[in-house]
């Protein structure tokens, strides 16, 4: 199995738009050693030909234009696409935007909760992506399911499980309530991936050839813990360092808990939450730009890297 960070970046990506905090000033004016990261998204691949999209970023032209193996086969048919299934894993804008670059009729499956495909058919802009080229599968909060392409299974299979999150920052609704904002559960979902081809199937693999992708996590708890146990990678949600840094670079009020992310450092971290389990891989994704993780050198990435956790890079391949 083949798998490629697609984007690394949190909502916004790194450099934000707007945003003129020293990190994203740093990589605008290239820094040695910043590197630029697009928005959230991964790509995993069990013939190296059809590939799944995890997460549909509003950054996904530019990232199809930075990734061959999602671009049409120099040798294929004049519409042509590698991409055969898009899962998302909760209806952030960072995860559903980059849907609208996919029209064009052109076919793929998409896969998606309840919760999001309700999400998908109440914005009438999705349906640019046209039903009869277009297909939207259901997936469960809990259980087995194997991508099916346009041209039949992916090799892939995916299962999902609901992890501590938060509704959708457009979804949020202050009258019900401002401790959880309208959140329910299965908000978000995590995912283990695995490729039939080399046996790996979830429930009778060898569990170092799944990875794991959990771009958004509330918290860790011990059925989480005891899942990713014998994990080949994990792929978490690297938001933020502390729960508090969007107040403290002075770049806004949110902490990472309200935006449904557990910070990476501090006794309720996510370092701490995961540590002593026997994962091969550990991976930092959807890193926000105002994590100091992202400075080379600085005091937070030699902290990650000391504990053993990798930060992810736009680009970034494994093989399983
Ligand atoms: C999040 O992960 O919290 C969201 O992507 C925030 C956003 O960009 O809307
Ligand atoms: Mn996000």
């Amino acid at each position: 199995m083949k798998i490629k960070i697609v984007g690394a970046a949190a909502g916004g990506g790194f450099p934000q738009w707007n945003c003129n905090a020293p990190l994203s000033r740093a990589v605008r004016q290239a820094r040695p050693g910043f590197l630029a990261r697009t928005q959230s998204s991964l790509a995993a691949s069990a013939d190296g030909v059809h590939w799944a999209l995890f997460n549909a970023s509003p950054d996904l032209r530019a990232q199809i234009a930075a990734t061959p193996e999602l671009q049409p086969r120099a040798d294929g048919p004049l519409r042509h696409t590698p991409i055969a299934a898009v899962v998302l894993t909760n209806a952030d804008v960072d995860h559903i935007a980059g849907l609208l670059n996919l029209r064009e009729r052109e076919p793929f499956t998409l896969y998606a909760t309840a919760r999001v495909l309700e999400t998908l058919d109440a914005n009438s802009i999705f349906r640019v992506l046209n039903p009869a080229y277009v297909e939207r599968r259901e997936l469960p909060l809990s259980g087995t399911t194997e991508l099916i392409g346009p041209d039949g299974p992916t090799g892939l299979s995916i299962e999902t499980f609901v992890v501590p999150g938060k509704v959708a920052l457009f979804l949020e609704d202050e009258g019900a309530g401002a401790e959880n904002f309208g959140t329910r559960d299965g908000d978000t979902i995590g995912v283990r991936i695995a490729s039939d081809r080399s046996g790996d199937t979830p429930g009778r693999s060898d569990p170092h050839r799944c990875i794991y992708y959990i771009p958004g996590c509330a918290q860790v708890d011990d059925a989480l813990r005891n899942r990713l146990q014998g994990a080949g990678c994990l792929m978490f949600d690297g938001t933020v360092f502390v729960d508090t840094e969007m107040h403290d670079t002075g770049v806004g009020e949110k902490t990472g808990a309200r935006m449904g992310h557990m910070a990476i450092s501090g006794p309720d971290g996510s370092i701490e939450a995961l540590r002593g389990l026997d994962i091969a891989r550990k991976v930092f994704v959807h890193i926000n730009n105002t994590n100091p993780i992202l400075e080379p050198g600085s005091d937070a990435e030699r902290f990650v890297t000391d504990q053993g956790w990798e930060i992810a890079y736009d680009g970034m391949e494994m093989e399983f």
